[in-house]
């Protein structure tokens, strides 16, 4: 299983910005990456920029992904984008569930699980985001709004052949903040999600096939604390991946022999 580190671009560039950005990731990471292939390395910019970034992406190793998507393959659906459309354009991952979307559009762990379920129908690996919010943490109930999720998100989710899925834990109160959940408490929180997994997936199949990536506040500084611990395999990352240097720096830690 390699260790991603997963850029997540938000609402935060132009459909140009997103190119030359995506243009200097793949100019400094192709540089180390055949020689890392521990690493993979994976960029989500908006919808409106996908095509653009994927032709330039294409025949690189930063791979292509999506902030979020529908769960239906086509119909009158306004405004949504299907995973057929995602993978048409050359996209292998798609976010989903992330607590933007979940605080300020309403997203449900339903909702999620229909997208989870559609993405794996046509080959895209989710990258499920869970994470409590502070009030969350501060009732005592941090644990059981995270098992919460990743049961309610993962209902009926079979993952057969080469089928993948990520789980990200990105407290939400660690987003954006500057201030990241501690290795330690993190490491505990993978370790909640692990177990959790196991329950609901055969042994190999969660060991092999699923990943479970911290996010929150992640930078160059602090990114080895966390791909230190074993459990973390790779990191979801918002502001800092906005630079082209910081985000190949981040990639280039996670290839590290503790690794
Ligand atoms: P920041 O890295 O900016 O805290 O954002 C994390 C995030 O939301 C990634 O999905």
């Amino acid at each position: 299983m390699p260790s991603y580190i997963v850029g997540n671009w938000k609402m935060q560039l132009s459909d140009q910005d997103s190119s030359a950005l995506a243009k200097e990731v793949a100019r400094l990471w192709s540089a180390q990456a055949a020689s890392r292939p521990q690493v993979r390395a994976v960029v989500c910019p908006s919808h409106l920029a996908l095509r653009a970034v994927g032709e330039v992406l294409r025949g690189t190793n930063v791979a292509l992904g999506a902030q979020d998507c529908f769960w239906e393959e086509k119909g009158a659906f306004t405004g949504e984008v299907s995973p057929k459309a995602l993978k048409e354009l050359g996209c292998e991952y798609c976010i989903v569930g992330h607590s933007e979307r979940r605080q300020y559009l309403g997203e449900t762990d339903e909702m999620a699980n229909r997208k989870i379920l559609a993405l794996l129908k046509q080959g895209l690996t989710p990258i499920l985001c869970v994470g409590e919010t502070r009030e969350e943490r501060d009732a005592g109930r941090r644990d059981a709004v995270v098992i919460g999720q990743v049961r309610a998100a993962l209902k009926d989710v079979a993952l057969v052949g080469t089928q993948r899925l990520i789980v990200a834990y990105e407290p939400r109160w660690a987003i954006g903040t500057g201030m990241p959940c501690s290795p330690d408490d993190a490491a505990s929180m993978h370790q909640l999600i692990n177990d959790t997994l196991a329950e609901m997936f055969a042994p190999d199949v969660a060991e092999r096939q699923i990943a479970v990536v911290y996010g929150g506040s992640v930078d160059p500084k602090n990114i080895a604390s966390y791909l230190a611990v074993p459990i973390i395999q790779g990191a979801l990352i918002g502001g800092a991946s906005l630079k082209a240097p910081d985000f190949a720096a981040m990639c280039e830690a996670a290839s590290e022999p503790a690794k």
